[in-house]
């Protein structure tokens, strides 16, 4: 039985849109709502501003953060910036911040530390290669990334963790809805050991990894599965507004 907890969708726009771009695709997004789930937008940073002025119904997010709050990192954002703009949501972890800028479990837990500390509301992504699901290594390589991502974190009241299977991001090849049913009810029974049984309860895990507007009903009506981190479909405001819509209870 799915808990009732009100579901959430965020957008990550990823390396795309200009900022007058992505003011326009918010204000298509926002002139359909209010939502049935909490929505989050996350433009890169450069649109942050333009866009976070002018929500309603979405809230804004960010999509990296620097876990100090400031000095000299050339070419880096704090939260404490991304809190002054009106940013309530990071992600941190993602596998394109892994894989491609070379990020580590330790900076990944300074990130959400930092996060929390500047009131922000943390997204942890969390997944596992092709080759880690075929070798059945996927709940070690969860259970190992949590491990450290939460390492020491008493009370993180706010945060929200995202199952994003590596080989499901911008492939078309979304996990089946079991697939992500059995590793968020993983990552829930992990949590209730790290934490407690009532703070796992009231964790929202999204999966995130080609989610459509028409697989999304599938992967929602599964009992651990409490909303969405959406990147291409995000883009298309249609496609976005489809799969908010398919999240009521
Ligand atoms: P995708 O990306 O929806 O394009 O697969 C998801 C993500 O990277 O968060």
């Amino acid at each position: 039985m799915k808990t009732q907890k009100r579901p959430i969708v965020i957008g990550n726009w990823k390396m795309h849109t200009m900022h007058t771009e992505g003011l326009a695709l918010a204000n298509t997004i926002e002139k359909q709502g209010p939502y049935p789930a909490d929505v989050v937008i996350c433009p890169p940073f450069t649109a942050l501003s333009t866009i976070g002025c002018s929500l309603k119904y979405c809230q804004l997010g960010a999509q990296n953060m620097h876990a100090a709050s400031q000095g000299a990192y050339t070419g880096e954002v704090s939260g404490s910036m991304l809190k002054a703009l009106g940013v309530q949501y990071v992600i941190i972890g993602h596998s394109e911040r892994r894989q491609l800028f070379f990020e580590t479990d330790s900076c990944i837990h300074e990130k959400i530390q930092s996060a929390l500390d500047f009131g922000l509301i943390p997204i942890v992504c969390v997944g596992e290669t092709l080759q880690e699901r075929n070798e059945k290594k996927t709940f070690s390589v969860i259970k190992n990334q949590l491990q450290k991502a939460l390492n020491g974190i008493n009370n993180p009241v706010s945060i929200h963790i995202a199952y994003e299977p590596i080989w499901a991001i911008g492939s078309g090849l979304a996990a089946t809805p079991e697939i992500a049913e059995q590793v968020h009810m993983y990552i829930r029974e992990y949590i209730s050991q790290l934490y407690t049984p009532s703070f796992s309860q009231s964790l929202r895990i999204l999966y995130g990894g080609s989610v459509k507007a028409n697989n999304v009903e599938e992967l929602f009506k599964q009992p651990n599965v409490d909303g969405f981190l959406v990147g291409g479909a995000s883009l298309v405001a249609e496609e976005f507004i489809n799969i908010i819509n398919s999240t009521h209870l």
